[in-house]
């Protein structure tokens, strides 16, 4: 995958991408990131970037041309999405990730200021995503919680495969808990079931323990959550969930079977 970031502070991006998950991932050459300077398009002895709103009022708007410039000179013919990161945008979840991870190519537009002129959201990018329902002071973050969310998406990029299948809203859910050595530290045990080495009641447990974590603390998920056997539905209606569940819920998962056992456990995937 390649992606190009726009923006009038690029060099904000050198430490996020420079360490961890995503600098294995551009050494190994699953990933090209390219970040561009915005002010280098940007015309006149001041190269300004923004300007006053037309209409009064407070604030400065990024202008549209060197950023027309910037993305049409560096996308060339290529078709691929050009996303605006915006706080109007449809808000980040994890099918949106997984949907970005599918392309060959990416490239975001960060936003300063009061915002970009109206003209680059209606004529230049494909696509507007918002991190949440909150207000930062540019894009430029939120490129960086975009491109690390899809980058560990590529295969490969983990260090164990299905890591990111298993995670936190890729199963629809929350993840159950995790604990590596020591076996007791300050008098709290690991669960002995976790040192059985029985695969398959491991595995069940954990199964269990995330159905009762996403009930516990975000059971708006068990609504649409697409892998919930009849056997789970009625236990999680027994621990008391009383909303709906997804229409198509039923699977071969069950309590006493769980899921696949995890690989490689002891595998970094910061
Ligand atoms: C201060 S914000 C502008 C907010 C704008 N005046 C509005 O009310 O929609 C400056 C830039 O930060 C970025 N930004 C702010 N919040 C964001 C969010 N929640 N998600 C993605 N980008 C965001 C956008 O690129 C935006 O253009």
């Amino acid at each position: 995958m390649r992606i190009d970031i726009f923006s009038i502070f690029p060099e904000m991006f050198t430490s996020p991408f420079g360490a961890s998950m995503i600098k294995r991932a551009i050494d190994r050459g699953l990933v090209e990131v390219h970040t561009h300077d915005i002010r280098a398009w940007a015309e006149g002895k001041h190269q300004m970037t923004d300007d006053t709103p037309y209409g009064g009022g407070g604030g400065m708007i990024m202008k549209p041309e060197p950023i027309f410039a910037a993305v049409e000179d560096i996308r060339g013919a290529d078709t691929c999405p050009v996303i605006l990161l915006s706080p109007q945008g449809r808000v980040l979840t994890q099918p949106i990730l997984a949907e970005l991870a599918t392309h060959d190519r990416l490239m975001f537009v960060c936003g300063r200021y009061e915002g970009v002129d109206e003209r680059v959201r209606t004529h230049l990018v494909s696509d507007e995503i918002s991190i949440g329902d909150y207000v930062l002071s540019g894009g430029e973050l939120a490129a960086m919680v975009v491109v690390d969310a899809v980058v560990r998406l590529l295969p490969g990029a983990l260090g164990y495969e299905n890591a990111a299948a298993e995670d936190s809203h890729a199963t629809g859910m929350l993840e159950g808990p995790h604990y590596t050595r020591p076996l007791n530290f300050r008098d709290w045990e690991v669960p002995d079931i976790l040192r059985s080495g029985h695969h398959a009641q491991v595995a069940a447990w954990r199964r269990r323990q995330a159905l009762l974590r996403t009930l516990q603390r975000r059971p708006d998920l068990l609504q649409t959550a697409a892998d919930i056997s009849p056997e789970e539905q009625s236990w999680l209606r027994q621990m008391g969930y009383t909303g709906p569940f997804a229409a198509k819920s039923a699977s071969k998962t069950d309590l006493s079977q769980g899921r696949k056992g995890r690989k490689g456990e002891k595998a970094g995937r910061n």
